[in-house]
């Protein structure tokens, strides 16, 4: 069996994709803020620092699966914190596995957003490929919460897209899923945001497969992307979300 590491699989998402992988029989190592392997702040580049120096001790043979899942909502107080938990917590945390990754021709999932192509700055997510956290942080602060999480999930997605070719021909396939409303802490924290609970609501009364997603629907969508089932899958943003992004934007190809 393999050996898997993950972001932010203290609860959510996350959570439902570790217990996944721990029930396939595959040694799982979290990182997280807390109820983790390794307990680190993916928001700070020290934070990003240690992760990577404890993952590379526990796992110096290499890794079969990584799935960055940590992430924060549109609606934290400090926007500033998107940019660097959702995108660097993620994209620094890669470049820092690669070679482990190409060790033992792993595969990655990142977890975008179907709020990905919703409004958004296009400075922000230049800076953000650019790979400038103080400026990224700086106009996260200045644009609303949403398009700050918006454009954090838009350029993982296009991060993931420019790479994929790259990294594929060393052995590692990347792909991301990129999920609808999942009721989960985050979202349940969500509509309870006096601004954003009602017109969440209303969202979620649109979803076309006539349910919010569970966990396991991303965690089962992450387990097909990981496994050789998935391998020609490459590059690809997987919209795993009742069917929202087709209705609304069904002309995309
Ligand atoms: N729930 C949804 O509707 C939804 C939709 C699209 C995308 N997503 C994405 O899925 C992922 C998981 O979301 P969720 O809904 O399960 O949220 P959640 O809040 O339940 O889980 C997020 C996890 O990330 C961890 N985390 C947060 N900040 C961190 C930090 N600074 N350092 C380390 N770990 C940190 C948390 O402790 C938690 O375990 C996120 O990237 C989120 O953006 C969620």
């Amino acid at each position: 069996m393999g050996i898997h590491a993950m972001t932010g699989g203290a609860t959510g998402i996350g959570a439902a994709i570790r217990a996944r992988l721990l029930a396939a029989g595959h040694r799982v190592i979290v990182v997280d803020v807390k109820d983790a392997d390794i307990i680190a702040d993916l928001g700070t580049a020290e934070g990003r620092q240690s992760a990577l120096a404890a993952l590379r001790a526990l796992a110096p043979e290499g890794l079969d699966g990584f799935v960055p899942c940590a992430g924060v909502a549109g609606h934290i107080p400090d926007r500033a914190l998107l940019p660097s938990v959702n995108y660097f917590g993620t994209v620094d945390l890669l470049l820092g596995l690669r070679d482990l990754l190409v060790a033992r021709r792993g595969a990655v999932v990142l977890i975008s957003s179907n709020s990905a192509p919703g409004p958004t700055s296009e400075e922000y997510i230049e800076a953000l490929l650019a790979h400038d956290e103080p400026r990224a942080r700086e106009l996260a602060a200045g644009i609303a919460g949403q398009w700050a999480y918006a454009g954090s999930k838009r350029a993982l997605a296009r991060w993931m897209r420019r790479q994929a070719a790259d990294w594929a021909r060393e052995g590692v396939r990347l792909n991301a899923i990129a999920p609808g409303y999942t009721q989960t802490p985050m979202t349940a924290a969500v509509e309870q945001d006096p601004t954003y609970g009602p017109p969440i609501r209303k969202f979620m009364a649109s979803i076309p497969v006539g349910r919010p997603g569970q966990p396991d629907d991303m965690a089962d969508a992450v387990m097909f992307l990981l496994s050789p089932a998935a391998g020609f899958v490459c590059g690809s943003v997987l919209f795993v979300d009742g069917g929202h992004d087709a209705m609304q934007r069904p002309d995309v190809l």
